[in-house]
C-alpha cells in the first residue's frame, strides 16, 4: 500500500473513501467532521441519525469505525471513526491505533482501494501530531493491507511537515 502525505482539505480528495474524525454521537460537529458534513450535504446527517445507538448517545464507540455513503462528496464512502480525547495515557495510543486499524479493516471489507485520512484526534481532541503520526505509521506498516493507497491529508503547514517527516521517513 502506497503512503501519500498531502496538505489541504480532505473533502476535495478524489478517493474511494474519506475518513471522518467524528465523535461517538455521529451527528456532526466542528473541524473535519463539520467540513465533511457540509460537503456531503444534509443526507449524511439523516443517514447517521438512522444508525443504531450501541448505548445511549453512542453510535460509534471510540476506536471503532462506521461506514456511510459519501452523498455529494466525490468519494463513494465516508468511514467515520472516533479517536480518543488525548489524556497522555497509554490507553490513548491503543484507542488511536484502533481507530486507524478499524477504518482500514472496514475499507478492505468494502473493497476500497484508495483512502484519505485526516489527522484523527489532533484538533479538538488534543492529540499531539508527532505522536499521532507515529501511531498511524505503525498501523499502516505493521499489516499487509489490501488497499492501493492511503493518503494523509493534513490541513495546516506545520502539521503537514510533521506527518510528512514521520510517514515518509
Ligand atoms: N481537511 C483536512 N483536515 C482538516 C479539515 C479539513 N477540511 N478541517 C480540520 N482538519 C484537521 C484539523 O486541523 C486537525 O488537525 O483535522 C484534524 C482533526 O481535528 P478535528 O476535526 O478537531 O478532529 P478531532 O481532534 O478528532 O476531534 C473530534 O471534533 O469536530 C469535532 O465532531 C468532532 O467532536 C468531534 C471532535
Amino acid at each position: 500500500m502506497r503512503i501519500v502525505v498531502k496538505k489541504g482539505d480532505i473533502t476535495l480528495e478524489d478517493v474511494d473513501a474519506i475518513v471522518n474524525a467524528a465523535n461517538e454521537k455521529m451527528l456532526g460537529g466542528g473541524g473535519v467532521d463539520g467540513a465533511i458534513h457540509r460537503a456531503a450535504g444534509p443526507e449524511l446527517l439523516e443517514y447517521c441519525r438512522s444508525l443504531p445507538e450501541v448505548r445511549p448517545g453512542v453510535r460509534c464507540p471510540t476506536g471503532k469505525a462506521r461506514i456511510t455513503p459519501g452523498f455529494r462528496l466525490s468519494a463513494k464512502w465516508i468511514i467515520h471513526t472516533v479517536g480518543p480525547i488525548y489524556r497522555g495515557k497509554e490507553e490513548d495510543k491503543i484507542l488511536l491505533e484502533a481507530a486507524f486499524y478499524n477504518s482500514l479493516r472496514l475499507a478492505e471489507i468494502y473493497d476500497v482501494k484508495t483512502i484519505a485520512f485526516p489527522a484523527i484526534s489532533c484538533g479538538v481532541y488534543g492529540y499531539p501530531h508527532k505522536e499521532a503520526a507515529q501511531v498511524a505509521r505503525g498501523v499502516v506498516r505493521n499489516h499487509v493491507w489490501d488497499l492501493r493507497e492511503a493518503r494523509f491529508v493534513i490541513f495546516a503547514d506545520k502539521d503537514f511537515e510533521i506527518w510528512k517527516e514521520i510517514l515518509q521517513s
